[in-house]
């Protein structure tokens, strides 16, 4: 009697086996910059001075992300997975940051232009190397 009913406990199995797969290889990969103060005014909020995390993990969304500005809010985790130059990922690190602005819109530019992302001072310092002089970074990124 239980015999015959293991095929369909395997299928549910493999089942809930595909969905944590799926669940874990969400994120996307892209690039990051930085970009400093002045932040205000930004493209999604204005002048309004609580718009920003109390963490200062924030940052402005790129041409891909910005979605017409319906990005604004949205949380993103995001690691820093490799650049150009040596030891500029701290490993091991996720930050969640908040999207605030839009990159071709920000009142200070990028460090580079063109990335997926474009992060806050805090956010950049959080997962990278503060001896490193990149202005970009390969990022892990993926919506909460
Ligand atoms: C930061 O970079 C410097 C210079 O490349 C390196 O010597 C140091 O080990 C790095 N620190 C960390 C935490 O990766």
């Amino acid at each position: 009697m239980l015999k015959s009913r293991q095929p369909f406990f395997i299928l549910i199995l493999l089942g809930l086996c595909l969905q944590l797969f799926t669940y874990f290889s969400y994120a996307d990969v892209g690039t990051a910059a930085w970009y400093a103060p002045p932040y205000l005014p930004t493209a999604c909020y204005g002048n309004d001075q609580s718009q920003f995390p109390s963490s200062n993990l924030f940052g402005a969304a790129g041409e891909g992300i910005w979605d017409n500005g319906a990005s604004c809010g949205r949380q993103y985790l995001v690691r820093c997975i490799s650049a150009a130059e040596p030891n500029t990922c701290l490993p091991g690190l996720t930050i969640q940051i908040k999207i605030v602005d839009y990159a071709l819109q920000s009142v200070s530019p990028p460090s580079r232009s063109g990335t997926t992302i474009v992060l806050s001072q805090a956010a950049f310092a959080a997962i990278t190397n503060s001896s490193s002089t990149a202005t970009s970074i390969n990022i892990e990124f993926q919506q909460v």
